[in-house]
């Protein structure tokens, strides 16, 4: 049995000086050491042995097997270095190679059109406000004077979560939050995303809208003209006429909506203004007393006006872009022609 453990120690050793690979030394170190390795058996079938002879024997495998652990260790050391050293080898490096330069993202379009409005109207002294997007019907119909039998909720198809809960249709939601709290002047914009099950090259079922209001004493249309003026003047240029054509909206009394001639073709007439010369850009009106009452606040004291507009829209408008849902695919060749 001495005779077979020398045996094995001279093969083991061996073994694990020509392994070549590291896979090749675990195989070989399975063999010889694992549980069912030849050191093992060999371990196992002591039993054959005189019982006073089974201690030295025993001993004796157990120096062998620290010694053959070592051997395994260094090995596997030493190949680890080889193998490090052949890979670096292989690795020539060319410094004259130019870098790679990482992918620069670029701000939306529509991030960049709501950046340009908060601008335009914190400019003008407004203050940017938010609301939530899963809304309460009381804020996005009942408080807006819109009843649940009123034939305006027609006009935008809802997503409801439960006859109170919604996603908002409107960020005109964000005017009721606002007076709720505050007593005028008010002077805020409230851009944001809504939702309307509605889809096709012009309407998206997700969409931005930046909602606009004013309360204090003494506002009159002449504000909200003017206001509106300035506003389309600085994003669409100088060039930009608008046009208020009267309208309905529940919540506002009087109510326009408002058109900028038509920055495709100057206002001669094209396809995108159907040759009308006009384009439609937003909603607007003077605050209905019955919404400034709802909120407390006394119609024969203050008036407001309010506007809400399609930011899509407008930037579809901008940049000639025909299909609103080239806005949502995150196409980066689509997407970095607005890099500024
Ligand atoms: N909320 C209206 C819509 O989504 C737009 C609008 C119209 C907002 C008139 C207003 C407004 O604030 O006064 O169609």
């Amino acid at each position: 049995m001495q005779e077979k453990l020398a045996e094995i120690r001279a093969q083991a050793l061996d073994s694990a000086k020509q392994a070549a690979t590291v896979q090749e030394l675990t195989n070989a170190k399975v063999r010889f050491l694992g549980k069912k390795g030849e050191l093992t058996q060999l371990l196992r079938s002591m039993g054959q042995l005189p019982p006073e002879e089974r201690p030295v024997f025993g001993k004796l495998v157990n120096e062998v097997r620290d010694e053959l652990e070592e051997a395994w260790a260094e090995r596997e050391r030493e190949l680890f270095r080889l193998e490090e050293e052949r890979r670096l080898a292989g690795e020539a490096l060319d410094w004259t190679l130019p870098g790679r330069k990482p992918l620069r993202g670029t701000l939306h379009p529509i991030t960049q059109v709501i950046n340009e409005a908060k601008a335009i109207f914190t400019g003008m002294g407004y203050e940017v406000v938010e609301g939530p997007e899963v809304e309460w019907d009381y804020y996005n119909f009942e408080a807006l004077n819109i009843p649940p039998d009123h034939p305006a909720r027609d006009m935008q198809d809802t997503f409801f979560f439960s006859e109170q809960l919604l996603l908002r249709s409107q960020t005109s939601s964000v005017q009721i939050r606002t007076m709720e709290h505050r007593k005028p002047p008010v002077r805020i914009i409230a851009p944001g995303k809504v939702y309307r099950a509605d889809a096709d090259v012009t309407h998206s079922p997700m969409f931005h809208q930046i909602e606009g209001l004013v309360v204090d004493e003494g506002i009159t249309f002449a504000d909200l003209k003017g206001t509106l003026q300035l506003f389309i003047e600085r994003m669409f240029g100088p060039e930009a006429k608008a046009r208020f054509r009267p309208s309905y909206f529940p919540f506002t009394e009087p109510s326009a909506e408002v058109d900028i001639s038509c920055i495709i073709c100057g206002g001669t007439g094209c396809r995108v203004c159907k040759d009308t010369g006009w384009l439609e850009i937003l909603g607007c009106g003077m605050v209905d007393p019955r919404v400034l009452k709802i909120v407390n606040y006394d119609p024969d004291v203050v008036s407001g006006f309010a506007f809400g507009m399609g930011v899509e829209r407008i930037a579809m408008l901008r940049y000639g872009i025909n299909d609103i849902r080239l806005l949502f695919e995150n196409d980066v060749r689509f997407l970095k022609q607005f890099a500024r």
